[in-house]
């Protein structure tokens, strides 16, 4: 079972052809990711949405190679050429202009004001967010003809190569892709994309976010770690990627800590599947059990919660949510519990009052609605 078809309505398939324009505003936004964790760069199954927070990229062409480039949240302005290295939050706008040029595109020189309500550092892909915002900005600033289902490859690059970080698609894709009122279903091993229909608050439903201020640690050389020992695993088995794996697979592995590592892989792409055949069918409610399996897994066999989120999890699931599940790369970050809209305030409260009995800092709360991918918005 692999995306097949499409719908829904958001950015068109195609770019606004490839005529230059002098100036404009683009946005692209956060996301989270309903089911299918530390999947994407083992071959497998995704499922995000869009948040509503995005980072918006106020852009003017300018006559020579060189970006400018603003951030009202840094308070600085940091000027760049490619002739040297660029580091901090300014890197990412540099790694796009890189992975553009290096792709063969002719990018222009661009003055570029960055602002964003994407939380940094909570799991929600603010980098992304950035790196999606410049890359449309600057395409549609050259008239780059760039079809909207390479552009999530060009960011990854940006971020993989320049800026150094091992991720996946995922983030950039849902970035990139997603449309209003629908989650991503993307099989990050074809980059076939079914745009799968959310209609929380049709059905009465909602997803709370909670935020679990947890603070980051070794979240770098951790996620590098696990993808590490996915991709070892998978060359034990002999298999391209554990995306190929099945649970009887694993008993052929010596080592108890990459059958751990593979066994989450195996369990969390069938949990996909499992959660796009009951959203097809509408079956919302029932994707929960699926989504605290999801955590279950995360916590003990791939071990990238961290008691913040666990707590987050367990309160809500005994305030009468339907599921609940760490979202993003984990070591902290986000938590999403599916709740019938009538309880989200029942279920915040809850996780506010758990979280200052364990002494843990107050948790920030949200709900979330599928919105669009980037887009220019004038
Ligand atoms: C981070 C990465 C993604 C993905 C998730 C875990 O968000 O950027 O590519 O691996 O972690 O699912």
């Amino acid at each position: 079972m692999t995306p097949g078809g499409s719908a829904g309505t958001g950015p068109a398939d195609t770019p606004p052809g490839a005529a230059a324009v002098a100036h404009g505003v683009w946005a692209a936004p956060g996301r989270v990711n309903l089911i299918g964790e530390h999947t994407d760069y083992c071959d497998g199954f995704v499922l995000p949405f869009a948040l509503p927070q995005r980072t918006v990229v106020e852009a003017s062409r300018l006559d020579r190679p060189e970006w400018i480039v603003t951030s009202t949240l840094a308070g600085e302005t940091v000027t760049f050429d490619l002739s040297a290295p660029v580091t901090g939050w300014a890197a990412y706008v540099a790694a796009v202009v890189w992975s553009l040029r290096d792709a063969g595109y002719e990018v222009p020189g661009a003055r570029l004001r960055v602002d964003s309500d994407v939380p940094g550092g909570a799991g929600l892909s603010s980098s992304a967010a950035l790196e999606c915002a410049v890359l449309s900005a600057l395409a549609d600033l050259g008239g780059l003809d760039i079809p909207l289902a390479h552009r999530p490859k060009l960011a990854q690059r940006a971020e993989n190569a320049y800026v150094g970080v091992p991720c996946g698609i995922m983030d950039q894709s849902a970035s990139t892709l997603c449309r209003e009122g629908h989650a991503l279903f993307l099989d990050c091993r074809t980059m076939a994309t079914e745009h799968v229909p959310l209609d929380l608050a049709g059905q009465g439903l909602a997803i709370l976010v909670i935020d679990s201020k947890a603070p980051h640690q070794l979240v770098d050389g951790e996620y590098a770690a696990r993808r590490a020992a996915c991709e070892r695993a998978a060359e034990l088995l002999g298999l391209p990627a554990l995306r190929d794996a099945t649970l009887p697979d694993l008993s052929r592995l010596d080592d108890p800590l990459l059958v751990r590592r593979a066994r989450h892989v195996v369990t969390e792409n069938a949990r996909v599947l499992e959660t796009i055949a009951l959203l097809r069918e509408g079956r919302l409610r029932e994707i929960g059990p699926l989504m605290t399996a999801s955590h279950t897994s995360m916590r003990d066999d791939f071990e990238i919660t961290v008691p913040e989120v666990d707590e987050a999890v367990e309160t809500a699931l005994a305030a009468g949510a339907y599921g609940a599940r760490m979202t993003g790369g984990g070591f902290g970050g986000c938590v999403l519990a599916l709740v019938e809209a009538e309880k989200l305030d029942t279920v915040a409260d809850a996780v506010r009052s758990a979280f200052a009995t364990r002494g843990f800092a107050p948790p920030a709360t949200f709900t979330a609605l599928p919105a669009p991918g980037a887009h220019r918005l004038s």
